[in-house]
């Protein structure tokens, strides 16, 4: 079925969540503006998750997503119950050592406090009763995919390679959100490393849409108008878009980040492990390169656990050097600070809309 009547939206156009960086204010800007609006509970306890739920439902009436990290356990991390390992923490913090100083912070002190549970995210997730949750790092299981649809939620999974499309689609989601190479941040792979799922939208889109039968939501590249229109031209169903949107004045990416995402070059984004431990597409700076070279770094969530601490830091000082600079190959396409200019751009590409 067409996602704009089964989700009674004006444009398919989705506002892509950003895990540990979405706002409220561009969720309902994009919701209010005929969109899918979306909200990353990534590292969010389900108080928080309850809070933001109620302010989006106060801001708006209209649909929207939250989204929701599967606890996935990729090659080399831990098991989530395991806790966290002394050794790995003191390497990682010897390697970080000098970033911490740079920054004028205190490195964190063990014991570290893990991630909330994800079955309690869940749960606040489900009372939300959004329209749509969505998943990264897996296919959601059946008992899930049950509960949402009993309570009227869309279920939509990200995937970056056909197999995981078909995996998605078998686990019963409602949409499959096809992940270019270009996208920024988190590469959310499955089932292979993610360096070795690098498909761009322009082959990953058209084969998705042949692998399976539910509709197709690309994401990764798209910034205007015209990656809109060839999205829909390759048979997806809607545009997923982050970069364009994160570089917004509703969004709570630090200033610095903003304007590095408009002054990117194509060609000056990279996959890097090195500031969460899983590999996420930025632009490289100092810290990036000063973990890359130090080899101490933890795996994930420690190594982003830790790093977040001098993040804080950079934000409110407003140094690009210790942020991760999370951000698409279509960054530079970014021109509008009010995300109601981004998505008027965008849904201008929507095939058979007037503008
Ligand atoms: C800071 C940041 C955080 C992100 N966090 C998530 C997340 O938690 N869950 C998710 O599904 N996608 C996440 N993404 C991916 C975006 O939702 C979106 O799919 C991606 O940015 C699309 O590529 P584009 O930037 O080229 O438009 C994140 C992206 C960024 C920039």
């Amino acid at each position: 079925m067409d996602l704009r009547t089964l989700l009674d939206i004006d444009a398919p156009i989705v506002l892509g969540p950003f895990g540990g960086m979405s706002s409220v204010e561009l969720t309902v800007a994009v919701s209010e503006a005929g969109g899918l609006g979306s909200f990353g509970l990534y590292g969010l306890g389900p108080d928080r998750i309850a809070a933001v739920a109620a302010e989006l439902r106060q801001r708006t009436s209209r649909p929207f997503n939250l989204n929701l990290w599967l606890p996935f356990q990729g090659p080399g991390e831990r098991a989530v119950r395991d806790g966290f390992d002394r050794g790995e923490f003191d390497r990682a913090i010897a390697a970080l050592f000098e970033l911490f100083a740079e920054a004028r912070i205190e490195p964190s002190a063990w014991p570290v406090a893990p991630l909330p549970d994800f079955s309690e995210q869940l749960e606040a997730a489900f009372d939300a009763e959004p329209a749509v949750l969505s998943f990264v790092f897996g296919v959601p299981g059946p008992a899930i995919v049950e509960e949402a649809h009993s309570r009227g939620i869309l279920v939509f999974g990200a995937a970056t390679t056909v197999p995981e499309a078909r995996a998605l689609a078998a686990g019963g989601v409602d949409a499959v959100v096809a992940s270019g190479l270009e996208a920024a941040g988190h590469r959310p792979s499955f089932l292979a490393e993610p360096e070795s799922s690098l498909v761009g939208s322009l082959a990953l889109i058209p084969q998705v849409v042949d692998a399976v039968d539910v509709p197709v939501i690309a994401a990764g590249g798209i910034a205007d108008r015209r990656g809109v229109a060839a999205a829909f031209a390759l048979g997806a169903g809607a545009a997923q878009v982050g970069s364009a949107f994160l570089a917004t004045r509703q969004s709570v990416a630090p200033p610095v980040h903003r304007e590095r995402i408009r002054a990117a070059e194509a060609h000056e984004t990279v996959l890097t492990r090195a500031m969460s431990g899983r590999a996420a597409r930025g632009l490289p700076n100092h810290a990036v390169r000063a973990i890359e070279q130090s080899g101490g770094q933890a795996s994930f969530p420690l190594q982003n656990i830790l790093t977040g601490v001098f993040r804080r830091r950079a934000a409110e000082d407003g140094r690009a050097d210790l942020l991760s600079l999370w951000m698409g190959q279509s960054a530079g396409l970014s021109r509008f600070d009010d995300a109601a200019e981004v998505f008027a751009e965008l849904a201008a590409g929507v095939p058979g809309r007037r503008h």
